[in-house]
């Protein structure tokens, strides 16, 4: 069975409908109606989300696995009820596949520490691409450092795809690990990770994927990728901030130690011996974050209840016409042009430095990023220091965009 049934099987979303679920899109900045043009750094909420942690907090709060008093277990079924959620959103097995971390970041560097330092050395190799967040190039140059392993790394094209004849070379004896995101979060570029994949599995290395760009946007299916493990945020994808996930093959997982020792992830604590608790709780040290579990949860409600599919086409719409208006601003040169993108524009305009645009377009209600994007060797590639970027979400309008391009060319004329 695949991931996320839709309900609406239509690509005419109500817009208007859908955001009049986000109270924060429905104000003035600058004395313009807000345009909020940077969903790729953290996306917003719907009313659902926010109600659900709202109600989660004054009625139901207490701590999880815990009490047997009621509110501890009604905590504990809205914790393990929106783990199970996600299992079903991304289609992974068993409720055990479905680890709780702080978001991507840390979910990456739990594989780096708890699969990766025990089992690379002195000459091992992680193979990474060009392309990745920093999230996904740093846990594993400190693993390195604590091993003696190497980061290889991929190289890309001009068209900001990673080189699968390059990948192919450098998936060698010594590969220990594939690791790359889905979706590039600096460009866009949608990776082709079932070829990746499947070349690593013929010569089985395990793989894993950064989808801190790709779960809001598309349906992910980890059964359907045959990865090995799989991170992603909450907050990008319409939840809370200080949630997210780590997937993992349940036999990979069983074999990794913790990597964060506390309560919970025990079963039995002793000074001579502790005995470390089952999947998935072995990995969850501490008093997690139980509201930002319960918000993911309804996230995830949320965004079943759009569907993905119609998520994914209308983006794809949008980005179409968002290229075609910013591509007639004098002077505007698109990063990343790799066919089939995630809607992400990251862009320059001659002359004009990105922080200046961010901060022109900002006095006209437009929220765009600017700046290296958590990815610097991706700048370093393309020869700028840093782009603007325009990321959409499926609430955006071409009107927006419109506003964008409007506010681009005024730009220009600023420091003609
Ligand atoms: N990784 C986030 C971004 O792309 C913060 O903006």
């Amino acid at each position: 069975m695949s991931a996320n049934p839709d309900t609406v099987l239509t690509t005419d979303l109500d817009i208007d409908a859908l955001r009049a679920d986000f109270p924060i899109l429905h104000q003035e900045v600058n004395g313009r109606p807000l345009a909020y043009l940077d969903n790729a750094a953290s996306a917003q909420r719907p009313r659902q989300v926010i109600d659900a942690v709202s109600h989660y907090y004054g009625s139901d709060h207490a701590n999880v696995h815990r009490g047997v008093h009621t509110l501890s277990q009604r905590a504990t079924d809205a914790f393990e009820g929106a783990r199970t959620k996600v299992r079903r959103f991304i289609n992974a097995r068993s409720d055990k596949e479905i680890i709780w971390t702080r978001g991507t970041t840390e979910a990456i560097n739990l594989v780096a520490q708890s699969w990766g330092r025990p089992r690379l050395g002195e000459g091992d190799e992680i193979l990474i691409t060009w392309l990745e967040h920093h999230a996904n190039i740093v846990p594993w140059q400190i693993v390195c450092e604590q091993t003696g392993a190497r980061l290889v790394v991929t190289p890309m094209d001009d068209t900001g795809q990673i080189r699968l004849d390059e990948f192919e070379r450098l998936l060698g004896p010594k590969t220990r690990l594939v690791a790359l995101g889905h979706v590039s979060n600096a460009l866009g570029t949608v990776n082709p990770v079932h070829h990746v994949i499947a070349m690593a599995k013929e010569r089985g290395v395990p793989v894993l994927l950064d989808g801190a760009q790709a779960v809001p946007h598309m349906t992910v299916d980890v059964q359907d990728l045959d990865c090995d493990f799989y991170a992603f945020s909450g907050h990008k994808m319409f939840g809370p901030t200080g949630i997210g996930v780590l997937y993992g093959r349940e036999s990979i997982l069983a074999d990794m130690p913790p990597w964060q020792g506390g309560g919970d992830m025990i079963l039995a604590v002793g000074f001579d011996e502790t005995v470390y608790n089952e999947l998935p709780w072995k990995f969850e040290a501490g008093t997690p974050n139980i509201a930002g579990a319960v918000g993911l949860g309804a996230a995830v409600d949320y965004l079943d209840s759009v569907g993905m599919s119609n998520i994914a086409r209308r983006e794809a719409t949008l980005l179409e016409h968002a290229t075609r208006v910013l591509e007639e601003v004098p002077g505007l040169r698109i990063i990343g042009t790799a066919p089939g993108k995630a809607a992400v524009i990251s862009f320059i305009l001659e002359g004009i430095h990105p922080h200046d645009i961010g901060t022109i377009v900002d006095h006209e209600g437009i929220a765009i990023r600017t700046g290296h994007h958590c990815a610097m060797p991706v700048m370093e590639y393309f020869g700028v220091p840093a782009t603007a970027r325009a990321s959409f979400a499926f609430y955006n309008t071409e009107e927006e965009a419109d506003r964008l391009a409007e506010a681009l060319v005024k730009t220009r004329e600023m420091f003609a």
